[in-house]
């Protein structure tokens, strides 16, 4: 009998987008989604302690059955997710996958673009992921970053005259380079696509991972039949955060877009951290 499940990791609240994306395009699965709150943000943490917190994240999410695990963080796909892939799912999980979100951003954007910005946290801009994920597709493609280390706190406060501030600041120095494509390279920032698509004006292609990430995963299921021959089909969902906070639910719920019911659980383990 199948009875596995597909998880969502985030940093915190903002892969609840990403989730809640997955969630409308594939309704028949059992998904767990799980943020770690308590860690939250991640886009200014070192890349070893992005690595231990999403190895201790996965860990909790594997040993609630997901199967697959889509790593909706940004930072995370780009500090923690190969070595995840490599290391730690074969020597200790490896009947399972994870899949982040920086590939298929990379794969939409250089579709069309020849000059593609990034808006995205620090950690994912020092990486430099990226630009690494679109020259393995394209050696004609330039790539720019730029981080947004505001915008995260000022959508969940709700703090909109402040982001549009801070994006047009972040964005105007991406605009001076002449991009054609701008990909929205972090869980938050979906939340303001129509106000970053007025800013960057008609010529750039906004990529944004709440209309990329369900058609990708759908495309993989269909090439993965052993995967979706484990998974089971009661359409529901699991919130797990490791902090609930007085203004965690409120924010849940905006960011997912209907209510949810957020569970407090402990993130922690051997790896790292
Ligand atoms: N989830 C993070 C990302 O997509 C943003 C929030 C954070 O910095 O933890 O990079």
């Amino acid at each position: 009998m199948a009875t596995m499940k597909i998880g969502v990791f985030d940093s915190g609240l903002g892969g609840l987008v990403i989730a809640h994306a997955l969630v409308s395009k594939m309704p028949q699965y059992d998904y767990v989604y799980l943020g770690d709150t308590a860690r939250a943000p991640y886009g200014d943490k070192s890349k070893p302690a992005i690595l231990a917190n999403t190895m201790q994240g996965m860990e909790v999410l594997f040993k609630k059955d997901c199967k697959l695990v889509i790593v909706a963080c940004n930072s995370a796909s780009a500090d923690a997710l190969r070595k995840i892939q490599q290391e730690f799912i074969p020597a200790h999980w490896p009947d399972r996958k994870a899949l982040g979100v920086l590939i298929p951003s990379a794969e939409a954007a250089v579709r069309d673009g020849k000059r593609v910005g990034v808006i995205c946290t620090q950690a994912t801009a020092d990486s430099g992921a990226f630009n690494r994920e679109i020259n393995k597709l394209s050696n004609s493609v330039q790539v720019f970053h730029k981080s947004a280390p505001m915008l995260v706190e000022n959508i969940e406060k709700g703090e909109q005259k402040e982001a549009h501030k801070n994006l047009s600041r972040y964005l105007s120095d991406l605009t001076a380079q002449g991009i054609d494509t701008l990909i929205l390279g972090c869980t938050h920032y979906p939340l303001l696509k129509n106000k970053i698509s007025e800013l960057v004006g008609k010529g750039v292609n906004v990529i944004s991972q709440d209309e990329i990430i369900p058609a990708k995963l759908q495309d993989y299921l269909a090439r993965h039949s052993e995967i979706v021959g484990d998974l089971s089909t009661s359409a529901s969902i699991e919130f797990y955060v490791s902090k609930i906070t007085p203004t965690s639910q409120r924010l849940a719920n905006k960011l997912f877009g209907q209510s949810v019911e957020l569970e407090q659980i402990v993130i922690d383990g051997q790896y790292g951290g």
